[in-house]
């Protein structure tokens, strides 16, 4: 399908830094993904050391797509959730291409996952559909027809005293020492909520959570169909590579 063309792909988060050679025009790593811990605290600088040695390691020249976990406007970050604060409003695609030398694009982590699953997963249909991961934090991609209506952040919807992601992102569940059964309940209740306010066609579980959705899947008894991510975790460094491409060739 299509001539090889070769991007970076890195997918920032709050746990896990996570990187693999892509190739764009059929939606396949061509390596095997580089995985570390983010480190703690999570700066601009210890996250820079990674993002440097990774490059290396890949031996790479051109383009990089980024997710990153957090509100992206324009590539400035906008919000650091689950990030350290030295990120909050710097301008990243700035910031990484003085630091590398090569043209960075940088979205929020949920959008361009949601851009694979739209593109090359099961997600692909008309009408609306909602991509959410369920990791550190939630993050959420909403498409309408395939197109992304970028940073909607519906993890971060007011809920009891805080908000959702505090009670059913999967660092919550570990918190509150829940099995991926226990669990199911109150994620469920979330996404009754969001089938309330936005009407959806389809639900996609990505992140660490989509691994397991066999154990949870069943349980969310709610009208809109839920399915979990094709690509599960690497849908990040996926879709992070191919919004490189298209921010890239859009530029000429
Ligand atoms: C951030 C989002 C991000 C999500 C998943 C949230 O805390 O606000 O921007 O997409 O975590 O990483």
């Amino acid at each position: 399908m299509g001539k090889k063309k070769i991007i970076l792909g890195f997918d920032i988060g709050g746990t896990g830094i996570k990187a693999a050679l892509i190739n764009i025009n059929d939606g396949k790593l061509v390596t095997e993904k580089e995985k570390v811990l983010t480190p703690q605290p999570s700066d601009t600088k210890s996250v820079l050391k990674i993002v440097l040695q990774m490059i290396k390691h890949f031996k790479y020249k051109g383009p990089v797509g980024c997710g990153f976990p957090a509100i992206i406007h324009h590539g400035v970050a906008k919000s650091a959730a689950n990030i350290d604060d030295s990120w909050l409003n710097l301008d990243i695609q700035k910031f990484f291409f003085k630091e590398t030398g090569l043209p960075f694009y940088v979205a929020n982590d949920a959008d361009v996952a949601g851009l694979a699953e739209v593109k090359f997963g099961k997600a692909k249909q008309k009408g609306m559909v909602i991509v959410l991961t369920v990791g550190t934090g939630i993050g959420s991609g909403m498409f309408l027809d395939g197109k992304l209506i970028p940073n909607t952040e519906m993890g971060h919807l007011y809920y009891k005293d805080s908000i959702y992601e505090h009670y059913v992102s999967n660092s919550a569940r570990k918190r509150d020492n829940l099995s991926w059964e226990d669990w199911a309940p109150s994620f469920a209740e979330y996404l009754e909520h969001l089938e309330k306010l936005f009407s959806p066609d389809l639900f996609v579980i990505g992140g660490g959570a989509s691994s397991r959705f066999d154990r949870f899947g069943t349980l969310l008894k709610i009208e809109t169909p839920v399915i979990p991510a094709e690509f599960e975790n690497d849908a990040g460094v996926l879709g992070a590579a191919m919004y490189a491409g298209e921010c890239y060739k859009a530029k000429g």
